[in-house]
């Protein structure tokens, strides 16, 4: 067995390559890719990000009180750096990476073109640290391309190839995932077998 720092958790932890997309309050088009993201609980409809202060996507959600969540397949895995490197916020993050837009039907902020799904979120809370803010948006929409579809409307994996990272000791290491073929359902972990959340919405 080997002992890590407790800061090397990424680094074990495989996690998703997301791209947030927003507005400035001057309408100009910003993007960065955030992997610490997670979903607040089921069957929460919360998100919730860890940002550091200075990103111009935390000044545009406080701004706008709005971002997207585009979730990524392997596809975009050269759009990371472009989008990653640090641009003053006048510049459009769509022009500078090459990524087309896709207007969200409920917020003002673009999708982006080419991501397997689409998470349109409302600002819904903040916890702020002095090294970084937790910001928790509502899920207003979710729409998944049916390319990233089984016929009975679950994640495809193996058609979606969502984009993953594990962290390294000089950088990162993108990778995908594989189905194993292993189903549980959710009343499995129930002693009637019962999943108590599946009456609701
Ligand atoms: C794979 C990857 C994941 C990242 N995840 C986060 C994250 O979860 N939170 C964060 O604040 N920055 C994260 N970053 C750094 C931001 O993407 C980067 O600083 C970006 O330039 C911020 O852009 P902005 O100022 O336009 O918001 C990540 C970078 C990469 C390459």
């Amino acid at each position: 067995m080997a002992v890590f720092k407790p800061s090397k958790r990424e680094e074990f932890m495989p996690l998703p390559i997301t791209f947030i997309s927003t507005l400035g309050r001057d309408g100009i088009r910003n993007i960065a890719p955030y992997s610490c993201v997670m979903p607040v609980l089921r069957p929460l409809d919360l998100i919730c990000l860890a940002s550091a202060h200075k990103r111009d996507t935390l000044k545009n959600i406080r701004e706008t009180g709005e971002f997207v969540v585009n979730l990524a397949g392997t596809n975009l895995a050269d759009k990371v750096i472009a989008t990653a490197r640090h641009a003053p916020p006048e510049v459009d993050e769509f022009e500078l990476a090459g990524l087309s837009e896709m207007p969200s039907v409920l917020v003002k902020a673009p999708r982006i073109a080419g991501c397997y799904a689409w998470l349109e979120c409302k600002l819904y809370k903040e916890y702020e640290e002095p090294g970084y803010v937790l910001v928790m948006g509502k899920v207003l929409q979710l729409d998944v391309s049916d390319n990233a579809l089984t016929p009975d409307n679950t994640l495809d994996v193996n058609r979606a190839e969502p984009l993953l990272m594990v962290g390294g000791k000089k950088g990162m290491r993108y990778c995908t995932l594989r189905d194993i073929g292993h189903f549980e359902p959710y009343g499995a972990m129930f002693p009637d077998g019962k999943d108590p959340l599946e009456q609701l919405p």
